[in-house]
């Protein structure tokens, strides 16, 4: 383990700026670059995470943390050192409290200085959000009794004409010929029967997913992808697939995940057709795994953003339905994911799938 420096108590915030901090309703604490603690703030000291501010001031975060936070946490701020960009992620706390953190970098010069830890409890908004996921499943599901209806219709036609046609050869045939036919639509209609039992099987199995399954983001692209090359959309696109091979599994079934990236994809294709390039690439934020899925077409336009998640929205009503993003993103965050656009600069369209790494707590 490396020598950890002795704790430095002059933290170097000014009062005011100390009262600032201690001002905002949030949990939240300053490291720099030595990861020593600079500011803990009085939400801080409080609740599940809390510690009094004296006793965790000017030392290191490993002597602060669970070796298991401490050791998710850094990579994580290294990033944010590393990069200067803000990360953000959902982690639990023992309590079973869920917070969304927010690692955002602070700067003094170019380069960042230190980094603001920002915990936002979000236990009450995710209850809240996991009951309108329970909704949407029943709209769902309320379409697929739909499709249901819409493919028993057929067989039970057929059924309905057999039963037709043994009425009459009860009344009327000869009694040889009566009893061979009506054995044969005695088995047309079995037949049918089965049929109808089979598509309602189906129909009810794909509506029901198993939450124990898992998947490795780099088969189901590669499946997603051999799927789609001989798609006409694909015909101008070029695709560049960077998946590291020792990504932790995904929690999410592969038919699902399939699903997510075919729609993305298509999307992509569809958004470029006079050719350019997709690029998926894998990787972590956090404990989470991701997925961003990139595109050189023109983007989302700004003022159809918020719109693009919702059900039946479409700009091009003459080919899509104006569910493929509205399917995927239900598919992911009905196993504690996320699906969403996120615009980056040189490559228009961008999205990002989040999903929970396998083996990590949910
Ligand atoms: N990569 C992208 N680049 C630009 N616009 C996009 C991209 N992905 C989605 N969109 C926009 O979002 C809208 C909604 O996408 P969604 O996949 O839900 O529906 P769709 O592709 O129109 O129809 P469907 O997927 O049902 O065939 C699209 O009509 C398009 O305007
Ligand atoms: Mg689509």
């Amino acid at each position: 383990m490396p020598r950890i420096p002795p704790a430095r108590p002059d933290s170097g915030l000014s009062g005011l700026a100390v009262a600032i901090l201690d001002a905002l309703p949030s949990n939240l604490y300053v490291v720099d670059r030595d990861l020593r603690i600079v500011a803990w703030n009085s939400v801080r000291e409080k609740g599940p995470l809390g510690r009094p501010r004296r006793t965790v001031l000017g030392r290191h975060l490993r002597q602060i943390l669970t070796p298991q936070g401490f050791d998710a946490a850094l990579p994580v701020l290294k990033q944010v050192f590393e990069t200067g960009t803000t990360q953000e992620e959902t982690i639990e706390s023992q309590g079973a409290r869920l917070f969304h953190v927010r690692r955002l970098p602070v700067r003094e010069g170019r380069k960042p200085t230190h980094v603001l830890c920002w915990f936002e409890d979000i236990t009450e908004r995710r209850a809240m959000e996991m009951r309108v996921i329970a909704t949407d499943r029943l709209a769902f599901l309320g379409q697929l009794v739909a499709g249901v209806a819409h493919e028993l219709s057929n067989p039970l036609a057929g059924i309905a004409g057999c039963a037709e046609a043994l009425a009459s050869l009860a009344l009327g045939a000869p009694a040889g010929t009566a009893r061979r036919e009506a054995r044969e639509f005695r088995d047309l209609i079995r037949g049918e029967v089965a049929r109808c039992e089979r598509i309602v099987r189906s129909l009810l199995d794909s509506a029901r997913p198993d939450p124990n399954s898992t998947a490795e983001l780099g088969v189901t692209v590669g499946t997603a992808l051999r799927l789609l090359q001989r798609h006409p959309a694909f015909a101008r696109t070029r695709v560049v697939s960077r998946i590291p091979q020792d990504l932790p599994a995904a929690r999410i079934d592969p038919d699902s995940l399939k699903q997510v990236v075919v729609a993305l994809a298509m999307n992509a294709a569809q958004a470029m057709p006079t050719g350019g390039t997709l690029t998926l690439r894998g990787g972590r934020a956090g404990r989470d795994v991701v997925l961003d899925v990139t595109d050189t077409g023109p983007g989302v336009p700004a003022h159809i953003r918020r719109r693009i998640f919702d059900p039946y929205f479409t700009t091009d009503p003459t080919r899509g339905a104006g569910l493929g993003l509205a399917i995927a993103r239900s598919l992911v965050r009905g196993r504690g994911g996320d699906l969403v656009y996120r615009p980056r600069p040189r490559v228009s369209g961008s999205f990002r799938v989040t999903l929970k790494a396998a083996g990590g707590r949910a």
